[in-house]
């Protein structure tokens, strides 16, 4: 969608990437990094200043300790973290519950493992987790809970009652959890994000993974991690040992001065990306769409059958030809397609003029409807 964005000359509110940058103290970091000569080989669980940094900002937000030298590894991205952790817990035939829609990397590294993906809805029109079919989707096969929250595409943040029961379950199953936390601090209003580590019986048996692309506006760099026991940490090294080995030399030291000293520059980029949620939602109500709004990450659905398209993939392909805009059908996500038919993903990461363009292309859109 993004290379269709660029040949068509499209305002892009498809991929998820903010088109600003990070606190300029940490971009001043990686420049001196590379400068200084912060080039070759960083060790490969991660360099210890960074290790502290992610183990003291964990301790600092969510009271939840972990110990740098043993219980942290620093990944090229959360994408990286995900497969390590799916390939050294997943065997061939073992169940994999996750909640659907997936984001998409989910479902490849299921596959390479050789594991079987089960989906629990996360449907809309509301996009709320349904516990029942949770509770009866995790069964004696299931051998991996995998977490979203806040939740890509639908941006729902999982609640605490919803956060309990899934720990309940998990350790009356004994299953292991992995919890992608990459949206962690993109969460508004009175939504709150908590880690399931934190839940009682949870933090022995969770991989806590997060990365600095989302909350620093920095999705290029790659640098993201993971959080759990010595026991687990290790296999997960010995995963990434053979993916990528190290990650990002010189970016290592820039994110960690970033979660040392970035809270408040996060804060009021969370401020900056509600409002931006708020325009959006109040533009595309303008034309006619009725947006749900999300708790959480930097994007936002809308149903587009009620502009007389059959379904999402129809009126995305149609999008760039009619009036300049992209977006991503939710149906990619999703193996219950249907499910996923009626609805589009809007990112809402983007200057305002870029979404004030987005909406006056959308406006002709619908006026030719
Ligand atoms: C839910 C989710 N997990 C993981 C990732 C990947 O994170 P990273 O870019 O740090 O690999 C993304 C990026 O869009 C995401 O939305």
């Amino acid at each position: 969608m993004s290379a269709l964005a660029l040949a068509t000359q499209s305002v892009n509110l498809g991929q998820g990437f903010p088109d600003t940058d990070g606190p300029a103290f940490m971009l001043d970091e990686a420049r001196a990094a590379i400068a200084a000569g912060v080039n070759q080989y960083p060790p490969g669980r991660g360099i210890a200043p960074l290790r502290h940094a992610i183990a003291d900002h964990c301790s600092r937000h969510y009271g939840l300790a972990y110990d740098p030298d043993t219980e942290v590894l620093v990944t090229t991205g959360a994408t990286e973290a995900l497969t390590a952790a799916i390939l050294a817990f997943v065997n061939p035939g073992d169940e994999v519950v996750a909640l659907e829609p997936f984001y998409d990397s989910y479902a490849a590294s299921i596959d390479l493992a050789g594991g079987i993906r089960v989906g629990v809805g996360v449907f809309g029109p509301d996009f709320r987790l349904d516990l029942a079919e949770l509770e009866a989707a995790v069964t004696p096969r299931t051998k991996v809970l995998l977490i979203n929250s806040p939740h890509n595409p639908t941006g729902t943040v999982l609640t605490r009652d919803e956060l309990s029961a899934i720990a309940r379950l998990a350790v009356a199953h004994d299953v292991l959890v992995i919890c992608d936390e990459v949206y962690e601090h993109l969460v508004f209003d009175d939504a709150e994000h908590l880690p399931l580590a934190s839940f009682p019986g949870m933090r022995e048996r969770t991989v806590r993974i997060s990365s600095s692309g989302k909350t620093f506006s920095a999705t290029g760099w790659k640098i993201g991690w993971a959080l759990s026991t010595p026991e687990l940490v290790t296999e997960l090294t010995a995963v990434k040992q053979v993916l990528t080995f190290v990650s990002g030399a010189p970016f290592q030291p820039a994110v960690a001065r970033a979660l040392n000293e970035g809270d408040l520059w996060v804060q009021q980029q969370r401020l900056a990306l509600q409002g931006k949620r708020d325009r959006l939602a109040a533009g595309l109500r303008a034309i006619g769409l009725d947006p749900v709004i999300p708790s959480g990450t930097y994007f936002l659905s809308t149903d587009v059958t009620v502009l007389g398209y059959p379904d999402g993939v129809a009126f995305c392909r149609d999008l760039p030809r009619r009036c300049g805009v992209v977006a991503i059908p939710h149906q990619v996500f999703y193996d219950r397609v249907e499910a996923g038919e009626p609805y589009v993903r809007w990112a809402f990461c983007k200057r305002d003029e870029v979404l004030d363009d987005a909406l006056d292309r959308l406006g002709q859109l619908v006026s030719r409807v």
